[in-house]
């Protein structure tokens, strides 16, 4: 079974999918994390403003091992995977390793942008993850420990902006994804929202 979980920066996606894995036993890939890797090595080998060439060349050659969690944490990672994630060639290097991932047995939970429109449109359940712009960025802000709320703000809009504008893939809810507004949930409402979903999805 394969769940798609999509949807904006700080929406809730990542809690809600590895809540929901680890509810059912199902194997978990964050695929943003992916992209940061790749925007991360771009910036190592090719220096900045990121070129599409050293974004492509990481993707192709990307050794997720030799990355350390918190290094791809960062908003200036963030931003990076954001810019590299328009590049088709970038996006088709990592779409084999998300495939094979999510057949996994006996089911894989994926989230990202694109997971139930272009990785794995024949997901079984797919949801859409969203809150408002503002509370997603109160959430970042805590999560950072940043102090500037609208430079936060800032950054999600523009993030939000370049995902869902690009001409490849763009962030946007498959037609037959569920949208959650978690605005105004908690996470332990959220991921039982989701579970709710998923089970109406389930296969037997
Ligand atoms: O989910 P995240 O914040 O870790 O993702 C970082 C960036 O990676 C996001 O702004 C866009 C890109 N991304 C993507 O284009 N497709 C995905 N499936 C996952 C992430």
């Amino acid at each position: 079974m394969i769940i798609a979980v999509d949807g904006p920066a700080a929406a809730g996606k990542g809690t809600i999918a590895r809540a929901l894995a680890k509810h059912y036993g199902f194997h978990f890939l964050d695929t943003g994390a992916l992209y940061r890797m790749v925007g991360l090595a771009a910036i190592r080998s090719g220096g900045e403003p990121i070129t599409a060439t050293a974004a492509i060349a990481a993707a192709r050659t990307l050794d997720p091992s030799s990355f350390v969690d918190a290094d791809l944490r960062t908003e200036k990672v963030g931003a990076a995977a954001s810019i590299v994630a328009v590049i088709p060639e970038v996006r088709a290097a990592l779409l084999d390793f998300q495939r094979s991932f999510a057949r996994k047995a006996p089911g894989a939970v994926l989230d990202g942008r694109d997971i139930g429109t272009v990785v794995c449109p024949d997901a079984h359940a797919k949801l859409f993850i969203t809150a408002s712009a503002e509370v997603r960025a109160r959430r970042r802000q805590m999560e950072l420990g940043a102090s500037d709320y609208e430079a936060v703000l800032a950054d999600i809009r523009a993030r939000d902006a370049r995902d869902s504008q690009r001409a490849t893939a763009p962030l946007v809810a498959a037609q037959d994804a569920v949208t959650l507004d978690t605005s105004g949930m908690d996470i332990g409402e959220a991921v039982a929202a989701a579970v709710a979903v998923v089970e109406a999805r389930r296969v037997p």
